[in-house]
């Protein structure tokens, strides 16, 4: 169970018992609870980046957390593009982290020949 999460004794709302479920990020084993989003187990491991933006390199993660950013793509069990916030985990999953390179329009595109 990870350190950020309330336990349920100490909870005032008393929430049913939960479910262990284990993903593994890039390989790493990752806990959560059955219910949670991709997002929220990574999250909850203490990851805040765990996508890698195309012309720079720099990290994200999370930005909105409804699915309208596409920030959180990760690849889930070899399908590509999985918004990670929409996706609840299931157990097993393996989840890789996603970089992808912008692609380079040809030259007739960008006013000239440069090659
Ligand atoms: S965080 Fe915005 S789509 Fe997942």
């Amino acid at each position: 169970m990870s350190p950020r999460m309330l336990p349920a004794g100490d909870d005032p709302i008393r929430p049913a018992a939960s479910t262990p479920v284990a993903i593994t990020l890039d390989g790493e084993r990752l806990e959560g609870i059955a219910g949670q989003s991709i997002a929220g187990v990574i999250l909850a491991s203490g990851q805040l980046g765990f996508r890698r933006t195309s012309a720079a390199g720099r990290p994200r993660g999370i930005f909105c957390g409804i699915g309208v950013c596409f920030d959180c793509m990760v690849e889930v069990d070899g399908a590509r593009d999985v918004r990670a916030c929409q996706r609840r985990a299931v157990d097993g999953n393996a989840v890789t982290t996603q970089h992808d390179a912008l692609p380079v329009p040809p030259s007739s595109e960008r006013g000239g020949s440069d090659d």
